[in-house]
């Protein structure tokens, strides 16, 4: 198949601080798998990241970290476009056409914003609140089929499914019918919500003031050794049944990312494990994630050390998206009869 009738996938992580596993199991895992079946699109979404406060130094920094971490895990840029987002202008562009489209209703039930502004909701960027109409061009842009994220996502790519929907309504009589293909999102249970390893009822984050509660992909051997070690379970044994697990959060969770990490189900590892103790357990999930994560953290200093590689990839990427993007959105000026 040419790159032309692959389907399409696009994703995105945003510059905002160190990777975890979350962000790995979660999201750029899969990414690596479906480059070579789908015409892929994997971008630092900067414009996102300043929604809220960014320093600028370390923003920059982040890009290419971000950059580096999508190249250490696996993405391969003869497979995959990686680029930056705001070095595409048509992404701004066509998320303002989409805050015409989408409605005030719509962003008012997005859950994450509501999460981030908390009791700030005066007092937050507007950028913040119009964020899903952005993430909608980014997707809608490239006629994405699929878009693999983690399951705080899932909202976000509903109301771009609605945009989608309602711009081919509403232009259904100037050349808009099925304009937009309606993505899908690619949502894998088990791994689409790693929870922080202190408290199995919030997600694993970038923004937890504490580093104990994620693994970062730039953790050595011996602080993935203690932080697992440290992770909070329970009094109880290893549980020998999947409904057990119901009650027990952490452990739900450590299981959770052993069967990612292992490609085995929860059942399987639950089997693996009944009767031993929970160090043993922990040893050998500690020994697993050494062993995934050692070589992706090697590979991401060497690349982060190479600046001028990097540069390259994100120039050619954004010239590949510059060119895909452009074409779009004359078709899209088009029928809404723009200039
Ligand atoms: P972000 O760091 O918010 O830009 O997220 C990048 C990707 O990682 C998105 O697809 C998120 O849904 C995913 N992600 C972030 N945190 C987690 C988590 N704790 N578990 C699973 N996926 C996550
Ligand atoms: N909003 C996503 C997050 O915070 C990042 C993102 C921006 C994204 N645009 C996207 C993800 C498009 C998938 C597709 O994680």
């Amino acid at each position: 198949m040419t790159s032309n009738n692959k389907k399409k996938v696009f994703s995105g992580v945003q510059p905002t601080g160190a990777l975890h596993l979350g962000n790995y199991l979660g999201a750029i895992k899969n990414f690596v798998s479906l480059q070579t079946d789908y015409d892929s699109l994997y971008c630092i979404v900067d414009l996102h990241a300043i929604t809220v406060w960014q320093n600028p130094k370390e923003l920059k920094d982040n890009i290419l970290e971000v950059a580096s971490a999508y190249l250490a895990c696996g993405i391969d840029p003869k497979n995959s476009t990686i680029f930056v987002q705001s070095s595409v202008p048509q992404h701004a562009e066509l998320a303002w056409i989409f805050n015409c489209i989408s409605r005030i209703g719509w962003l008012n039930r997005m859950t994450q914003f509501k999460e981030k502004a908390g009791k700030n909701k005066e007092n937050v960027s507007s950028g913040l609140y119009t964020y899903p109409n952005l993430m909608a061009a980014d997707i809608l842009l490239y006629q994405a089929d699929l878009v693999p994220v983690g399951d705080d996502q899932k909202q976000h790519l509903e109301l771009t499914r609605d945009i989608a929907q309602k711009f081919n309504n509403d232009y259904s009589d100037f050349g808009g019918d099925n304009f937009f293909s309606i993505p899908e999102p690619l949502i894998l249970s088990g791994s689409a919500r790693i929870m922080s390893l202190r408290d199995g009822s919030k997600k694993m984050s970038k923004s937890d003031s504490s580093s104990m509660t994620r693994i970062e992909l730039k953790d050595d051997n011996d602080l993935i050794v203690k932080k697992i070690s440290k992770a909070k379970t329970d009094p109880l044994p290893m549980p020998g049944s999947l409904k057990e697990l119901d009650s027990r959060p952490e452990v739900r969770n450590l299981l959770n990312i052993f069967s990612s990490l292992r490609e085995e189900t929860v059942s399987e590892i639950i089997n693996e494990f009944n009767g031993k103790q929970f160090s043993d357990f922990k040893k050998n999930l500690s020994d697993l994630l050494i062993s995934k994560l050692e070589p992706i953290r090697l590979e991401l200093l060497k690349i982060e050390a190479d600046k001028s590689y990097i540069r390259d990839v994100l120039s050619n990427g954004s010239y590949k998206a510059i060119e895909k993007s452009e074409k779009t959105i004359k078709e899209i000026k088009n029928i809404i009869g723009l200039g």
